[in-house]
């Protein structure tokens, strides 16, 4: 196995890629108002500042990208997958500097990190090969002199708003979708983690993207989501967050009725059968949970295994989870990173609390990490009341398990929330897979895995937890409309 490369190697490689700038219409550009301070989540420290743009600048952002929509989108395919492809492979050149930059700001460990950068240009590489790709049809008429072609067209310059707990990997997957289609974007990323967005863009820039296709706009909320969700110029947004936010953003989109795609909130459930392979549902429980120290939509929110096997699960899970190294993103071994912020240390607290006082126990963790700061130790529960967790996310290190005694109230607990993300099942017999899977409430289903993210795989919820898909042929639907032509033939 390679060494990782020193800590201070890596840190210096991260702040080369550090821009203190926002991208406006090929240009970068300080901000009119106070910047705003990123800060290194496991330092407590301020690792930078970006502008916070006023809306001239995001007009002029949108106006570029609008400006820039029909030549990108007039380009052969080829083309645009070739500048795809040089951005993928000048991601992969810096690939260590863009994880350092991403465990600065987000907290996650840097193998974690690293993993990330991986599956962010996993994104660049799927679309750069489809751009060529976005074939229409031909239909038959019922009239029989005419012909119907059908062309899919890109649906213009898009918007899109992203999260904090992948600071690249939720960019890619909408930029390079967008990028394949001939749209064009202008992108707002979450204040927390702007640097990882900046230092895309400029490899971006770079590969050869035209100037105007792809602006990365830093500030309040307000100001510039406002902005973007009222322009009549911007034909779509993309979100990924929570959906309190979603509902409001849609609303903000309804008077253009632009297309949305909404990635928002999941409490997944995990279900662990009699006849699983414990091993296996532990390792995939441990994988699916505690990536990104629980901070992912689609994580087990709520695991639930059946009382037969539930004593020997619960044994293995704990054993595994209190070994599970905590620390700072560059040390070696560590596998958990702090929490983003203190109001995440107090959610996961509540929650813990909230167990408890329903009966609940406590296996491993608990409490916050000797580290102090934003560090908080991985945690399984065991009791309490299930429902809480089929309400809220967590959005912490926190494994509950409760156990249930057939099939039916396993779907029907898993099936009892307003979410519909992600869900996971552990079991050796087929049809019971095959069954459980199509009755689980959920967009994504994984089956004897904990892991199901993936470029070629269709992403995204049901319910409340939002419409649309990334990444796969489906996600690429979202950034395409369809405009027919009918040929009468003499
Ligand atoms: C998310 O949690 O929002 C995304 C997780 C993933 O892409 O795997």
């Amino acid at each position: 196995m390679s060494q990782q490369p020193s800590p201070n190697d890596l840190i210096a490689q991260g702040r080369a890629l550090m821009i203190e700038k926002a991208l406006v219409a090929g240009r970068w550009r300080d901000g009119e108002a106070s910047p705003i301070a990123v800060e290194d989540p496991a330092e407590e420290t301020v690792l930078g500042h970006v502008p916070s743009l006023g809306g001239a600048a995001v007009e002029q952002a949108i106006e570029a990208a609008a400006r820039a929509f029909p030549d990108w989108a007039a380009r052969k395919g080829k083309d645009r997958g070739a500048v795809l492809a040089r951005w993928a492979a000048l991601i992969e050149a810096n690939e260590n500097g863009l994880a350092a930059l991403i465990s600065l700001e987000n907290g996650k460990p840097w193998p974690e990190a690293l993993g990330e950068v991986r599956y962010a240009n996993s994104f660049i590489t799927w679309f750069a090969g489809m751009a060529e790709r976005l074939d229409g049809r031909t239909i038959e008429s019922a009239k029989d002199e005419d012909l119907i072609l059908a062309f899919r067209e890109p649906v213009g310059p898009v918007a899109a708003i992203t999260p904090w707990n992948f600071p690249a990997a939720m960019i890619t997957r909408k930029a390079a979708a967008a990028f394949c289609a001939g749209c064009t974007m202008v992108l707002k990323p979450a204040s927390a983690t702007p640097f990882t967005a900046l230092a895309l863009a400029r490899l971006a820039l770079e590969a050869g993207l035209p100037e105007g296709c792809f602006s990365v706009v830093t500030g309040a909320n307000s100001e510039v989501g406002g902005r973007l969700t009222g322009s009549p110029l911007i034909r779509k947004l993309s979100f990924t967050g929570s959906t309190e936010v979603g509902r409001r953003l849609a609303e903000q989109c309804a008077p253009t009725l632009k297309r949305l795609s909404m990635e928002l909130g999941g409490a997944a459930p995990l279900i662990v059968f009699e006849d699983a392979d414990i091993d296996q549902a532990v390792e995939g429980t441990v994988a699916g949970k505690f990536r990104a120290a629980g901070q992912t939509c689609v994580c087990p929110n709520r695991i639930y295994v059946h009382e037969a096997v539930r004593e020997d699960y619960l044994e293995r899970l704990t054993a595994r989870v209190s070994k599970l190294k905590v620390g700072k993103p560059f040390e070696e071994g560590v596998v958990i990173g702090p929490l983003i912020d203190a109001k995440g240390l107090d959610k996961v607290e509540d929650h813990i609390a909230r167990t408890k006082a329903a009966g609940g126990r406590v296996l491993t963790g608990g409490a916050r990490h000797e580290l102090g700061g934003r560090f908080f130790q991985p945690t399984v529960l065991a009791g309490g009341d299930d429902r809480l967790f089929a309400a809220e996310e967590t959005f912490g290190p926190v494994a509950p398990v409760f156990a249930f005694l057939s099939e039916e109230e396993a779907l029907t607990r898993a099936n009892a929330s307003e979410f519909g993300l992600a869900a996971f099942l552990f079991t050796r017999d087929l049809d019971r897979a095959m069954r459980a899977g199509r009755a689980l409430e959920a967009g994504i289903i994984g089956v004897n895995s904990g892991l199901v993210s993936n470029a070629a795989n269709p992403f995204g919820g049901v319910k409340q937890s939002g419409y649309g898909r990334e990444g796969s042929v489906y996600g690429l639907d979202d950034y395409l409309q369809v405009k027919s032509l009918t040929l009468a033939l003499g």
